[in-house]
């Protein structure tokens, strides 16, 4: 099954960041001949890389997907490609100028450099928000794209469009990948986007009550970054082209829901309060139907909510106290 990846070489883009740097460890156990990480660290680091970087199969080059002739020396020679560098979905709000260049002018370059050198397959991370708010639950891939109403969502959707394109013209092999709500250890805790676990988990260690923002019915999918690594490397694996998965944990969980599960694992008994709605979430529901990549790439998640949370309560908990004795 992973015969692919042993004795290839691997470019991932975005890989020092907090998904790729799993797939990264995930690719390891097979092998590969070399793995080149393309990335330019605004949001990955080099703690995420921490368990590899020291390997002689991995090459770290330190830069920006925009510079062209460094894509082209990464891209020349590797067998295959995962692209993931990506801007958040506020940064591509905040500065859609921006989002342009990283998201589709840049995705648009790899994808004819991929053609140039012959690239044998590339695995696009895509997103839930080429949804919007979905007209099914739990939503198939085959739900329109029409009610997304972000730029980054937008952009997700043009470069499946690319990637559909390019295999019609060139015969270019893809598989793209709608990530749902992803979660785990190494998730963003400082910056500007940071979640609404880490926030509630900071207010489980320091004693203080955890606020939810409305009723907290708005619900999500949480998938653990395992499963996702997993899923890309099946999505690699497999002779399955030309075609888009959703990658979700199938289990709708709501705010409440998750301030409740996240209070459990770590045996809190805060109680929540809740505040006035600041701004309206134009998506109150995400709910993946994952039976597509079960049928065809054999991926189905393993880790669950609980499981997932306990896992990233010690990281994150572990993470502070370090960070609290280095200062
Ligand atoms: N985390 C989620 O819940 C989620 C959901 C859906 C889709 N995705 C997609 O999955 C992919 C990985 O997301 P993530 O959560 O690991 O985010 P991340 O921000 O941790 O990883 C993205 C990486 O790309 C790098 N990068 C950004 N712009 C770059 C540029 N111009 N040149 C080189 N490197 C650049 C960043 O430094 C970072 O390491 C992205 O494409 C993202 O859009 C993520």
């Amino acid at each position: 099954m992973h015969n692919k990846i042993q004795n290839s070489v691997i470019l991932i883009t975005g890989g020092a960041g907090f998904i790729g740097s799993y797939v990264v460890e995930e690719l390891l156990k097979n092998n590969p001949a070399k793995i080149i990480i393309l990335d330019n660290l605004i949001r990955g680091s080099f703690d995420n890389m921490g368990s590899f970087i020291g390997n002689p199969i991995v090459e770290f080059a330190e830069g920006d997907i925009r510079d062209m002739a460094l894509l082209e020396k990464c891209i020349a020679g590797t067998d295959y490609v995962f692209h993931m560098a990506a801007l958040r979905i506020n940064a591509c709000a905040s500065n859609p100028r921006e989002g342009f260049d990283v998201m589709l002018k840049s995705t648009f370059e790899l994808v004819e450099l991929c053609v140039k050198h012959k690239v044998k397959k590339v695995i696009y991370s895509s997103s839930a928000s080429v949804y919007g708010l979905a007209q099914h639950f739990p939503t198939p891939e085959t739900d329109n794209p029409y009610d997304n109403q972000t730029f980054y969502g937008g952009a997700k959707m043009w470069g499946e469009q690319l990637f559909r394109s390019f295999k019609f013209m060139y015969d270019l092999d893809y598989v793209a990948l709608r990530y749902f709500n992803v979660y785990g250890a190494r998730m963003d805790t400082d910056g500007k986007y940071t979640e609404v676990m880490i926030r509630w988990l900071d207010c489980i260690r320091d004693g203080h009550v955890p606020l939810i923002y409305g009723d907290g019915s708005t619900s999500m999918d949480f998938v653990y970054v395992k499963d996702v690594a997993k899923a890309n490397v099946a999505a690699l694996s497999s002779d399955v082209t030309d075609e888009v998965f959703n990658i979700g944990n199938c289990e709708e969980t709501s705010l409440k829901q998750l301030l409740e599960m996240l209070l459990k694992v770590n045996n809190s008994s805060l109680i929540p309060e809740f505040r006035e709605e600041k701004t309206v979430n134009p998506v109150s529901r995400r709910l993946a139907d994952n039976s597509k990549a079960k049928d065809m790439l054999d991926f189905e998640p393993t880790i669950n909510l609980e499981e997932g949370l306990i896992e990233l309560s010690r990281w994150y908990f572990e993470k502070k106290k370090a960070t609290a004795l280095s200062l």
